[in-house]
């Protein structure tokens, strides 16, 4: 079977030392070593002052909502992962939705101003794909109408804008490191943020928002562990190999699928990119479906990221529709991608598509 996508595991001795590791020193979790060295070594990595390990990604938006004290209208994508949206809901914010830009797929900046009322406090933005939104616009406009902006950086590990890593971009930007990302610690998240005092509150918000037998703003749990971040360290000097690899798969995919049948986003000028995924926006739904069954014929899974449009998600009382986004949900397919797959399987799967368009 040849799934959409497949983890990434280092070699199991190198993971095993870092338990015997932790075995020996018997601290597991609450900011143990291992979770300072890696906090440490994606500083450097990402070269940034603050950066926050958290349990996943999903809680990395929730935090830096509340750190960021929103609680009223966020303006955000509709085409992204579930937990963007749901993030502003769990913290009893109104997600207010603005369509996407037809070629990069993210939020589309010249629709972001008619939707800014009273209300609106930040700008809640994902860098789909791994593919930089218009940091540029979105900049502008957030610093016009004094609105926060935080990217759900989710995808975007290792992609470059204009010789800054993407992540660094925002008054906070969130990444997930669930184990079928770039780069991932099995379960896992972070926070980056560039402002010292939103950073302590970030930090006080991570534990339970105390410190030792003070208590001094009502916390979640959003800390990782120490297994966690043990595979974080196996992964971290492997991340360039691993961006080489899929970019090879990604080329092969790109140039032997009929452009006259498909288009994929695009990656603006400027960009290193981390071909974090292959999607494909196909003609209609109807050729979707084909092209997903004739693929599951030969035991090949690709996946509808990202569907449903969030501002058509069933629990939302009445939004705004998003033509663009609304239609692209509709016929958009990641096919597979991930270190271990062969070229010759890719072929396959451009074959198999390519005979049935
Ligand atoms: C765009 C986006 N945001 C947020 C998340 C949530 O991350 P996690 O699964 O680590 O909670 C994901 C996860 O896959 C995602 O793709």
């Amino acid at each position: 079977m040849i799934p959409v996508t497949k983890t990434y595991l280092p070699p199991l001795e190198e993971y095993t030392a870092y338990l015997e590791k932790i075995w020996k020193s018997g601290w597991i979790t609450n900011n143990g070593p291992l979770v300072i060295e890696l906090e440490e070594k994606l500083k450097e990595y990402f070269e940034v002052k603050h950066l926050f390990l958290t349990s996943n990604g999903t809680i990395a938006i929730q935090i830096a909502i509340k750190s960021l004290g929103i609680t009223k209208e966020i303006i955000t994508t509709p085409f992204s992962y579930v937990a963007t949206t749901t993030s502003v809901l769990w913290e009893n914010c109104k997600p207010v939705f603005v369509d996407i830009d037809k070629k990069t797929f993210c939020i589309d900046p010249s629709k972001i101003e008619e939707k800014i009322t009273g209300s609106t406090e930040a700008i809640l933005a994902t860098h789909v794909y791994g593919i930089p939104c218009n940091v540029e616009k979105i900049e502008k406009i957030a610093r016009k109408h004094n609105l926060k902006i935080i990217y759900d950086a989710a995808h975007s590990f290792g992609t470059i804008y204009r010789n800054k890593q993407l992540a660094h971009y925002g008054d906070v930007s969130t990444l997930s490191f669930h184990a079928t990302k770039l780069f991932h610690t099995i379960e896992g998240g972070a926070i980056i943020v560039h402002d010292d005092v939103l950073a302590e509150t970030i930090k006080l918000y991570r534990s339970f928002g105390h410190i030792g037998n003070n208590y001094y703003t009502m916390g979640i749990n959003g800390k990782n562990s120490e297994v966690h971040a043990a595979m974080g360290l196996c992964m971290l000097s492997r991340v360039p190999e691993l961006i080489e690899k899929r970019k090879e798969l990604y080329e092969v995919y790109t140039s032997l699928l009929n452009p006259q049948k498909i288009s994929i986003p695009s990656v603006p000028e400027g960009t290193l990119y981390n071909y974090s995924y292959y999607p494909v926006l196909l003609e209609n739904e109807e050729k979707l479906n084909y092209v997903t069954n004739a693929l599951k014929n030969n035991n090949i899974i690709p996946r509808r990221y990202f569907y449903p449009s969030l501002n058509q998600l069933p629990y939302l009382n009445k939004v705004d529709s998003c033509a663009v986004s609304e239609d692209y949900s509709s016929r958009v397919l990641c096919l597979p991608l991930y270190n271990d797959l062969a070229i010759n399987d890719v072929k396959r799967i451009i074959g198999i598509i390519n005979k049935i368009l």
